[in-house]
């Protein structure tokens, strides 16, 4: 007997940065961070997990190749996942069972992997999602998603997505929660621009190990910075006011890639192309008088822009004018927002 679960998980793109752990077994950060979930058209994971008494191991295929599970964060989310499963089920000697049987675990993404498109937030949120389906495990996940990968805690929820930071020294605080639905603010859209699919540079794991070490900015941006943007960028957020809410974006995405470069040896994602963009959306928001564009670049050169439903035909037009042969023709445009499905 082998029973499956298949389920698809969202990509999150972050307005205000996730950058340095505290804990890095338990995977808890030195600040607050707040994403937008995007809707699972184009980009998303899908993830079949299946147990059955006959399998020997657990096993684990990323798109088609198998990987080794042999990895302290796909451990410990069995481990927690099978510990909650029990500690629901105790009594019941049927489902029990279940919980000694190894699991195989087949994973895609349908975007290109580690080039700084989120992948292994909407991978790993997939994963967990998956796997509390096939277990039963119901109530928050978020935590278990963060023990996967910080950012994947984000792709748990729909919508507006707050990672709390927490004070706790076991995490049991450090938990996604649901700013504003996908309701909230229809209009909004996400436009990523592919300047490359390379593979990043450095990671955003050993990246922001060695900021934590070296950059007195990043210290200063956890303690003094992001606690203040956190409520203003909520509250933009509530309000719909996009003038806000793209000024906080933009001066958010600035700020990580300083941290980067003030990292010794300093790291770099964005390349000319990237900077390109950059002056390309403040010389159209200076058209306009006001932000009606944001752009937000995570740990590589493509360009994440968050704008209105109705700038979308203008903004096109720049980009195909200005970069007719750098950013990929498959220009994604995403709404907001959507959780992980079954
Ligand atoms: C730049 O979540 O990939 O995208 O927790 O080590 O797995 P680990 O790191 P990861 O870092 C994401 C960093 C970021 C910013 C963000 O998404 O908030």
């Amino acid at each position: 007997k082998i029973i499956s679960k298949t389920c698809t998980g969202p990509v999150n793109i972050a307005v205000i940065k996730y950058w340095g752990k505290r804990d890095e077994k338990l995977i808890l950060p030195i600040n607050a961070s707040l994403s937008g979930t995007l809707d699972q058209q184009q980009l998303r994971a899908k993830t079949t997990v299946a147990a059955s008494a006959g399998f020997t191991k657990d096993r684990m295929w990323l798109n088609g190749q198998e990987q080794s599970l042999d990895n302290p964060r796909l451990q410990n989310v069995l481990k927690e996942i099978r510990r909650r499963a029990r500690k629901r089920k105790s009594g019941c000697e049927d489902d029990l069972d279940m919980l000694t049987w190894r699991v195989h675990i087949c994973s895609e993404n349908n975007f290109p992997t580690a080039a700084g498109l989120a992948s292994s937030a909407a991978g790993l949120a997939c994963l967990v999602f998956s796997l509390s389906k096939l277990f039963n495990v119901d109530g928050d996940i978020s935590d278990i998603a963060r023990q996967g990968s910080g950012s994947a805690c984000r792709s748990v929820y729909g919508g507006f997505v707050e990672w709390e930071m927490g004070k706790e020294k076991d995490g049991s605080d450090s938990v996604a929660r649901q700013v504003a639905s996908e309701n909230h603010w229809p209009e909004m859209r996400v436009l990523i621009l592919v300047v490359s699919a390379d593979k990043k540079h450095v990671g955003s794991t050993a990246g922001m190990q060695t900021s934590v070490k070296t950059s007195p900015l990043l210290k200063h941006r956890a303690e003094k910075i992001v606690p203040e943007r956190m409520q203003a960028m909520i509250e933009a957020i509530q309000k719909k006011d996009f003038e806000s809410f793209a000024d906080l974006t933009m001066k958010d995405s600035n700020q990580f890639h300083s941290v980067c470069l003030d990292t010794y040896p300093p790291i770099s994602y964005m390349t000319d192309i990237s900077h390109k963009i950059v002056r390309m959306v403040h010389a159209i928001n200076a058209h306009f008088k006001k932000s009606v564009l944001a752009y937000t670049f995570d740990a590589g050169p493509n360009a994440c822009l968050y704008l209105l439903e109705d700038h979308v035909p203008l903004v096109l037009g720049f980009i195909n004018h200005f970069f007719p042969y750098d950013v990929n023709n498959e220009q994604y445009i995403r709404g907001l927002l959507s959780e992980p499905q079954k």
